[in-house]
């Protein structure tokens, strides 16, 4: 089904207050439907109270709340209940499985990764190479900047204990060949860790058909609020791996010199869970489910041709990213430092990301110090690809060397 942005929009608050805003940064984090807000607000002003400790009536609701959120993350997954462990977002999400790695890691054991990935997907697995020994080794990137099968095999050895993999970049917007890669990498007995911070606003994500055995992604970029994410794993996995985190709720026994913990998702969850988090994250997943992946990807496609076709007509510029399938286009002005041009853009209220979108070996390898990014979603329409065109070439008369 076509998406009618006109009342997509109306459910958008912000553009009440900003009609003329130009919001071309989805891929940082996406605008909150009032459906969302709407439930925050509802769990705050109705109620309030913590989860799986009160022995009242409001402290039962909001454990319901809270725990039929997770049934949601994990329908919207295909995965089981227990398997869905609420986070702060992906950041949190990737570190935790790889804390987990720390006592499951000796010297020569090989993790894989790429220059594709945001910090949070390969950083901490650089820390865990440090301190266990294992030898981090990279995917090398194809001439466009992908990550290919072929690449990966080569990478791949008997040693390879982990894979750590963007599912789809922030930069590129390019769509990892996770699905072959998972089968490979499984034949090593290694584990596939995916960052799917970026796969989650555009895909359909089935993590029992990618038979994946962790996945990780932020609410806040799937409509949803900051602070709140999931990380995806095997039931029998998250089970072998120890808390990070010691403290109420994740505990069966505790004793002066010796405690146990509760099965997975609760062992990762001390303390007083991110509630109103989770029931808004659940809203999201419902709001964006309504509307479909596919109406969600033909829209996004059909913006992004037609922006990137105005773009390549305008000379001063370079895009990184022609084919990226997601909606993101990543590109320079010519000589113009990517902050420089971000003001002109500023200027006219198009919200466009400048910086190395915390993906400093992707910005490197591009041979850049920083680049600028439009990402589009499911409440831009060709008004605001022409108003970025228009500013794009704002930009270059302004500053470029055309
Ligand atoms: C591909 C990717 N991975 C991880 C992250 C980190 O997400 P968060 O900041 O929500 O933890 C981002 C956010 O920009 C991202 O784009």
């Amino acid at each position: 089904m076509m998406i009618d942005v006109k009342k997509i929009r109306q459910q958008f608050p912000i553009y009440d207050a900003n009609p003329d805003l130009v919001y071309l940064d989805t891929a940082a984090s996406s605008l909150k439907p009032k459906a969302v807000i709407d439930v925050v607000d509802h769990y705050y002003s109705k109620l309030g109270v913590n989860v799986h400790r009160g022995v009242y009536g409001l402290s039962y609701d909001a454990t319901d709340l809270y725990e039929a959120a997770r049934t949601t993350v994990a329908k919207f997954l295909n995965a089981k209940f227990e398997e869905i462990v609420f986070t702060r977002g992906t950041t949190s999400a990737l570190n935790l499985v790889a804390s987990s790695y720390l006592e499951k890691l000796k010297p020569g054991d090989e993790i894989i990764t790429s220059e594709l990935e945001h910090h949070s997907s390969m950083l901490p697995w650089l820390q865990v190479a440090k301190k266990t020994g294992a030898v981090l080794k990279y995917v090398e990137l194809d001439q466009q900047g992908r990550i290919t099968v072929e690449a990966f095999k080569a990478v791949l050895s008997d040693q390879t204990k982990v894979v750590a993999l963007t599912y789809v970049s922030n930069v590129m917007g390019y769509i990892t060949p996770v699905k072959t890669i998972i089968d490979l990498a499984h034949e090593k007995g290694a584990v596939v860790i995916l960052d799917a911070a970026q796969a989650a606003p555009h895909l359909a994500i089935d993590v029992t058909a990618l038979n994946v055995d962790f996945l990780a992604f932020s609410g806040h970029k799937i409509c949803g609020p900051t602070g709140i994410g999931v990380l995806y794993g095997k039931r029998h996995l998250l089970n072998q791996m120890s808390p990070i985190e010691f403290g109420g709720d994740m505990n069966v026994t505790v004793d002066k010199f010796d405690a146990t913990w509760k099965e997975a998702p609760y062992r990762f969850e001390a303390g007083t869970p991110i509630i109103a988090g989770a029931i808004g994250l659940a809203r999201a997943i419902e709001y964006i489910s309504e509307i479909g992946f596919d109406s969600i990807h033909e829209h996004v496609s059909k913006l992004h041709a037609y922006a990137l076709a105005k773009l390549k007509a305008v000379e001063g510029i370079e895009i990184y990213n022609e084919t990226a399938e997601t909606g993101i286009i990543a590109f320079n002005v010519l000589g113009v430092h990517p902050h420089d041009a971000a003001s002109i853009f500023d200027q006219n209220k198009v919200c466009i990301r400048a910086g190395h979108h915390c993906a400093q070996l992707i910005t490197k390898w591009l041979k850049q110090i920083a680049t600028l990014r439009a990402t589009f979603y499911i409440y831009n329409d060709e008004k605001d690809a022409d108003l970025f065109v228009e500013s794009v070439k704002e930009a270059v008369r302004f500053f470029g060397a055309f």
